[in-house]
């Protein structure tokens, strides 16, 4: 097939292609020996043979030599053997046409691909607990859970999002008593109520470790309410209604939906059926009064499903709420965007479904995330998301308006504001794997230069008012057969290779990987920009870098819009 026939494939999986097939092997083979030159001039991609060798007999320098013989014809691109190593050069006016045709041809769909087909996996990301804080934790597994849904969505899976809130447990027997202490009504309280019932949280939990009294208080309350007693049910349920309000409102404002709310409370029935599944299967037993699933044959703690009074816990409702999953959702995975500290409860998970006969542990997948350090506000630590954001948005405020970035005309400067600032908040928590520990510092976070969201919003408001000047121009792949610079082939080939970042991001449950990549993609425009006039140039010229540009833009705004960040227009 022709190379300006491939509507579908990047240059370097056309080139992967011409290489592999001679050698009657998956084109994946030969994808996975590709490498960055050590210097650009060698190339814009090198491929190293050992691998290969091995499978075809011949030695590498021998393969590298044989496979340039049988490239010399191809137009789109040239080889050059270097011992073992084969340099790769693109041929300019070909990526560029391709890569613009390609990305503006997709329109909205750019980067979408198929690979996820048919199945669904089910995501719990965010899970708060109610009128306790909204923690660093909870911030980053909600702008990492939201990114790989859309990450996911984006390569086919049909994905159920879930919040698995923290609605049940003792600390309601200690807001109720505190309450009654109180005398307040929280239902007259509109949405004042999730501060207040936090406010009575950390007054009474301190005061419940020097007061007995109290303490008995509290525990009859929540025995109330786990006997389902009207009154205790009714307080209980004004809490939930007004956190979850409040939350929603955030959620909103970040762009995120959740298929379901489905807390822990929604787990307290079926949690007797848990129990019964294990004792039928002769898996649990008493020990000191307390129910447990042993699981010594992994290497693990045992699992436990009552105390000693017969209260179920944290991790009996864990099993109910994989069950529940696994029977309404059909899942291809249950995924977990839960931090690090709680790994043990995930393998815990695995093994006693597994042990059980219910699954294959490696349904269940804990996409875990490292610690985030110096994330406090004006305020203290972070307990309300809401004031995070505020915070976030007017200290993006100053900026703009102390920086030569003031020319913001058109745009609501407090949206814009929020959109910085948030922009900036979940870069941070994106920018590098998840599993890594972050640090939080607010100048840097808001920076307009380095690896921040606030970065990358500049570059693509740029490439937005650079088309304003332009007005209309003629949209047209071809017209980029006209580019010729190595500026504009890497911009070209950084573009091209969007969808594949997509994939991989998808298959590592890693947002990371499109944020590294939108770095390099802004590093390739600046580039780009600085060696080269568009609206000064000659007309055909001009007319192909504005495709360029708005291809770049295209990508841009996509790759920002997975992770959760507002491509904004001015800036
Ligand atoms: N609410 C829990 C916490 O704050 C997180 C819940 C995560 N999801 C789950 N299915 N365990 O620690």
């Amino acid at each position: 097939m022709a190379f300006h026939e491939l509507k579908d494939i990047s240059v370097r999986e056309y080139c992967a292609q011409k290489i592999a097939e001679p050698l009657g092997l998956p084109a994946g083979e030969v994808t996975q020996n590709f490498a960055e030159p050590p210097d650009s001039s060698l190339g814009d991609l090198s491929f190293k043979t050992f691998s290969l060798s091995k499978k075809t007999g011949k030695p590498p320098h021998v393969l590298a030599s044989d496979i340039s013989r049988g490239l010399k014809d191809i137009e789109e691109f040239s080889v050059e053997p270097a011992g073992p190593y084969l340099n790769i050069s693109f041929n300019a006016p070909f990526v560029c046409s391709h890569a613009v045709r390609r990305s503006l041809g997709a329109g909205s769909f750019w980067g979408v691909s198929d690979k996820g087909k048919g199945k669904t996996i089910v995501i719990d990301y965010s899970s708060p607990n109610i009128a306790k804080p909204f923690g660093v934790g909870h911030l980053r597994s909600t702008v990492i859970g939201a990114s790989i849904c859309r990450i996911l969505r984006h390569t086919g899976y049909d994905v159920v999002g879930i919040n698995h809130l923290g609605d049940w447990g003792t600390q309601f027997g200690i807001i109720l008593a505190g309450l009654e202490e109180e005398k307040i009504d929280l239902s007259s309280l509109g949405s004042g109520a999730l501060r207040k019932a936090y406010e009575i949280y950390v007054k009474y939990s301190a005061l419940s470790k020097e007061n007995p009294a109290f303490m008995d208080k509290a525990r009859s309350w929540f025995s109330r309410l786990e006997k389902k007693d009207p009154d205790a049910l009714k307080f209980w349920e004004t809490i939930r209604e007004s956190s979850l309000n409040e939350f929603k409102k955030t959620y909103s404002r970040l762009g995120i939906e959740f298929e379901r709310y489905l807390g822990e409370s929604f787990y307290f029935d079926k949690t007797s059926s848990v129990l019964d599944m294990f004792a039928e299967k002769n898996l649990s037993k008493k020990d000191q009064g307390a129910t447990i699933v042993p699981l010594e044959e992994y290497g693990l703690p045992p699992v436990l499903l009552t105390k000693s009074d017969g209260s179920t816990l944290y991790s009996t409702r864990e099993i109910a709420s994989a069950l529940y999953r696994l029977s309404e959702f059909n899942p291809f995975k249950l995924l977990y965007v839960v931090g690090i500290p709680q790994e043990l409860h995930f393998k815990q998970l695995q093994a006693a479904l597994e042990k059980a006969g219910i699954i294959d542990k490696e349904k269940i997948v804990h996409a875990g995330f490292g610690h985030i350090q110096g994330m406090s506000s004006r305020k203290g630590n972070l307990v309300f998301l809401e004031d995070f954001l505020e915070e976030a948005a007017s200290r993006a405020k100053t900026k703009i308006r102390e920086g030569e970035h003031a020319q913001a005309e058109g745009a609501d400067p407090d949206e814009l504001a929020f959109s910085i600032g948030a922009g900036a908040v979940i870069f941070n928590d994106l920018k590098n794997k998840r599993t890594r520990d972050v640090d939080f510092d607010w100048d840097r976070a808001l920076s307009f230069e380095g690896e921040t969201g606030p970065y990358l919003q500049y570059a693509h408001a740029r490439i937005c008012s650079i088309l304003r000047k332009a007005g209309d121009f003629r949209e047209d792949p071809s017209l980029c057969l006209s580019l010729e610079s190595q500026e504009e082939k890497r911009l070209a080939l950084a573009i091209d290779s969007f969808p594949e970042h997509v994939l991989k991001a998808s298959e590592e449950y890693e947002p990371s990987v499109v944020s590294r990549y939108l770095l390099a993609l802004a590093g390739d425009f600046s580039t780009f920009y600085h060696s080269h006039r568009v609206l000064s140039s000659d007309n055909t010229i001009m007319q192909a870098r504005l495709n360029l540009l708005k291809a770049c833009k295209s990508t841009l705004s996509q790759g920002l819009s997975l992770l959760g960040i507002k491509p904004v227009e001015v800036m």
